[in-house]
């Protein structure tokens, strides 16, 4: 078996599940040469790809949670004083955390639910008379994009634009034009300090207002930790959700019958055992890395001090020691412990959130419409970290019932 995590072509058509089952059978620890560093190990076990992320002490989100290490020239910060939310350790981490955690509980995510539903009857209403629409960008995309936009507190069509760089920040360098991806960082960065020189003048009660004026030892947040902490919320809160609802729509067009059945058997029960089973089988996030800080063993591997450890969460959720037939769609699975959402100290922040997004983008979806088609094959990111469908046109009917 030809072993290669690092092609985004092992990822051109969703998760590369041969080559994650040879690993989990043959080297759930595995040593994978890297051309351009000094190698990583990949963990593609479940029991693994969870307990690191809950060991921040031994498994460091530092200097980075990416695959190569930071690269100034490509707009990548790392070191220095200023780090992404996402790639500190406790206790700094910790505290960044508490910043923006409360509004982020079941609580305040549920109580969005209204504004969030009537977010998404607004994107389906310009589509659903027209029998066809390209799902990714008029569907799947918007709801994410305007949700972090109204959290935030920037206009709505900001939202999207900020997105599109989104996209272009997670695409594999070689597919892009020279350049092209430290200008969307430039772009986002610029951004970022308009909002931050606004709401510094004139707070709100939204997120950014809250970063704003935050503390943390006894010193306000200043303009680049502000950029950082918006660029994370505006980047882990929008292709993230796109995907999942592409991808989910994705495979239940893919599994007729199971859409079929979801559409006439609606209950409460159902609909949470299906978002989560969507969660597991499209899992959008395709890795994190995370570095050793000590010796250690795993599964009879020797790690070393400074070696790069990266946890697949898609191999994770198709793991048949956790998951009977992993590889089957099945809507009504329970238990479903997925790991879409990642474990441990960086847990997915927004993950109630997203829950609410997905229930409520794809009630709109099930309720209106029907009969899908794909009018033409999807086309997947160019990517080895986000797992995606980035071009999905699709044909349907406005459903019978509505
Ligand atoms: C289906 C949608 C989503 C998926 C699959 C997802 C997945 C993830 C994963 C895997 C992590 C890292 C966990 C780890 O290292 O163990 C993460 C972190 C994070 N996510 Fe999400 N996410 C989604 C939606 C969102 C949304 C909607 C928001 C915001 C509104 C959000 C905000 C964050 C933030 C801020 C972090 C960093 C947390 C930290 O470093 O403490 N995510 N997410």
């Amino acid at each position: 078996m030809k072993i290669d995590l690092l092609d985004p072509a092992s990822f051109a058509n969703g998760h590369p599940l041969d080559q994650y089952h040879w690993l989990q059978e043959n080297a759930p620890v595995y040593w994978h040469e890297e051309p351009d560093g000094p190698g990583f190990w990949a963990l593609t076990s479940y029991a693994d790809v969870a307990d690191v992320g809950r060991q921040p002490l031994l498994f460091s989100s530092e200097p980075t949670v990416m695959l190569p290490d930071p690269d100034p020239a490509n707009g990548d910060l790392g070191g220095g004083d200023h780090k992404m939310m996402l790639m500190m350790d406790p206790p700094q981490h910790t505290q960044f955390r508490r910043i923006i955690s409360k509004e982020f509980t079941r609580g305040p995510a549920a109580a969005l639910r209204p504004r969030i539903a009537e977010l998404s009857a607004k994107i389906i209403d310009p589509v659903i008379e027209r029998g066809e629409c390209e799902f990714v960008s008029e569907v799947a995309g918007e709801l994410p994009s305007y949700v972090i936009a109204e959290l935030t507190g920037i206009p709505l069509a900001d939202g999207r634009e900020l997105y599109k760089l989104t996209e272009v920040i997670h695409t594999a360098p070689e597919a892009l034009a020279p350049g092209e991806q430290l200008d969307a960082v430039t772009k986002m960065f610029a951004y970022a300090q308009e909002v931050y020189q606004r709401k510094l003048a004139k707070p709100s009660d939204d997120l950014a207002s809250q970063i704003v004026h935050a503390e943390v030892d006894g010193r306000r947040l200043d303009a680049i930790d502000f950029q950082l902490f918006f660029m994370l919320l505006i980047d882990a809160g929008g292709d993230t959700t796109r995907n999942l609802v592409a991808g989910g729509l994705y495979e239940l067009i893919r599994n007729p019958a199971a859409l079929t059945e979801w559409q006439a058997h609606r209950s409460d029960e159902l609909d949470t055992s299906a978002r989560d089973e969507l969660l597991r089988i499209v899992s959008p996030v395709i890795y994190f890395r995370r570095t050793a800080t000590k010796d250690v063993e795993l599964h009879g591997q020797q790690i070393k001090a400074g070696d790069k450890v990266v946890r697949y969460f898609g191999a994770a959720n198709y793991d048949p020691q956790k998951f009977e037939q992993p590889d089957q769609l099945d809507l009504h699975r329970f238990p479903n412990e997925q790991i879409a959402f990642g474990t441990g100290t960086h847990v997915c922040l927004g993950q109630h959130i997203a829950r609410v997004e997905i229930d409520c983008i794809f009630h709109e979806i099930l309720s209106r419409m029907q009969n899908f088609a794909l009018a033409e094959q999807p086309q997947w990111l160019e990517s080895n970290f986000i797992s995606g469908i980035r071009h999905m046109p699709i044909t349907f009917e406005k459903h019978s019932k509505y």
